[in-house]
């Protein structure tokens, strides 16, 4: 088989928190569902789609930077999941793209698109409705972003607080990235 090859590593230093927190969840479950929203070049779905064998992947990403490699990029992201095709769907376009998705059809939605704190709310409201109660969230770069514009911080902490007044999630994991579960929540107030 081919070995994966890229470009640049924005993943690895997460695996040992995605061995202890993502990987029992994705154990527990016949045939995960997983969507990706921002693959780039697939070194996270690759890593999933080797170490869970019935996992099924839907990756979002419209691989279309300004400069010239965004069709390198998109390339080298199907070279890399050729092996596991039949288990990945791919939707090139932007993330609202996950409108046309089912409602709590997924188990685990990772949120690393555009970093900016706009498009980290409006995936973070889509995302959560694509996920089954149980299901886990991750945000990337909670801890880190420019601070400036490319900053997802202040929108994952928005999520928190909007989601956790009706007890719809639960923090599982808060280091470089912050990671939820979705919990069945109480129901919002009638007026
Ligand atoms: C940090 S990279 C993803 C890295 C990948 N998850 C990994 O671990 O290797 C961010 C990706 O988000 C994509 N992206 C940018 N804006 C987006 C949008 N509006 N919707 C979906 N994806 C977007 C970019 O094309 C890029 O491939």
């Amino acid at each position: 088989m081919q070995q994966p090859s890229f470009t640049t590593d924005w993943f690895s230093h997460n695996i040992p928190t995605w061995e202890q927190v993502i990987s029992p969840h994705l154990r527990s479950l016949p045939s995960p569902k997983v969507l990706e929203v921002g693959a780039f070049e697939g070194r996270s779905s690759v890593w999933l789609l080797q170490n869970f064998p019935a996992l099924r992947l839907t990756v979002i990403d419209p691989w279309a930077f300004t400069n010239d490699a965004s069709e390198d990029t998109f390339k080298r992201f199907k070279n890399n999941v050729a092996p596991y095709s039949e288990r990945v769907s791919v939707m090139k376009g932007k993330s609202q793209l996950m409108r046309s998705l089912p409602d709590r059809e997924f188990d685990l939605v990772y949120i690393d698109g555009e970093h900016t704190s706009a498009a980290v709310i409006h995936d973070a409201v889509l995302g959560f409705e694509l996920l089954k109660v149980g299901g886990l969230m991750i945000f990337d770069d909670y801890q880190g972003g420019d601070k400036t514009v490319m900053y997802p911080k202040p929108a994952v902490d928005f999520f928190h607080q909007a989601y956790g007044a009706l007890n719809r999630l639960e923090l599982i994991s808060d280091s470089y990235q912050r990671i939820y579960r979705k919990t069945d929540g109480i129901a919002p107030p009638q007026y």
